[in-house]
């Protein structure tokens, strides 16, 4: 691959989502609490340091990818270690769409590390996870979220949102 291939849109090809199109914010909001507290803690950390990525330059743009990496590592790997050790029955699309984001990210940080892509590129990226966690949270996260709440309280979660 040559500097002129790598795109974001390269790099995150595996990994759509169905995507609710009215909500790509770049906001957190209790909207998007789903009532399981370790992962909305986890899931509020990631609105953060994706904004960093939509926002980096590029003398900062590997650090944040760095940055982020660390997180989705640590994200991805909670999530999955729910699903395996209490036996979540539909496991299996989760656990590949989180292998399918950590592949691109190592892609795009690979392409920064290089020179390959500029802080551009990383901006993109970062746009597009904005773009994809609201379908990956309502139609995976939010299963996971009940499951887990029902595995350790014995019952649905109950969300409290407040209004603003
Ligand atoms: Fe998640
Ligand atoms: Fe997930």
């Amino acid at each position: 691959m040559n500097a002129k291939d790598f795109t974001y849109a390269s790099a995150t090809a595996d990994i759509e989502a169905p995507m609710r199109q009215s909500d790509t914010s770049m906001a957190w909001s209790d909207a998007r609490l789903l009532g399981f507290t370790p992962m909305d803690d986890v899931h509020e950390e990631f609105y953060e340091i994706v904004l960093r990525l939509v926002t980096c330059t590029d003398t900062n743009a590997l650090a944040v990818i760095e940055e982020f990496e660390q997180h989705v590592v640590g994200h991805f790997e909670q999530e999955d270690e729910w699903m395996r050790t209490t036996n979540f029955p539909p496991r299996d699309c989760h656990i590949e769409e989180h292998a399918a984001v950590l592949k691109s990210v190592c892609e795009v940080k690979a392409a920064v590390e290089s020179g390959q892509a500029s802080a551009d590129v990383v901006r993109d990226f970062g746009t597009h996870l904005f773009g994809w966690f609201p379908g990956h949270a309502d139609y995976l996260d939010s299963a996971l979220a009940a499951w887990m709440t029902k595995q350790t309280m014995g019952g649905k979660p109950v969300v409290l949102r407040r209004t603003i």
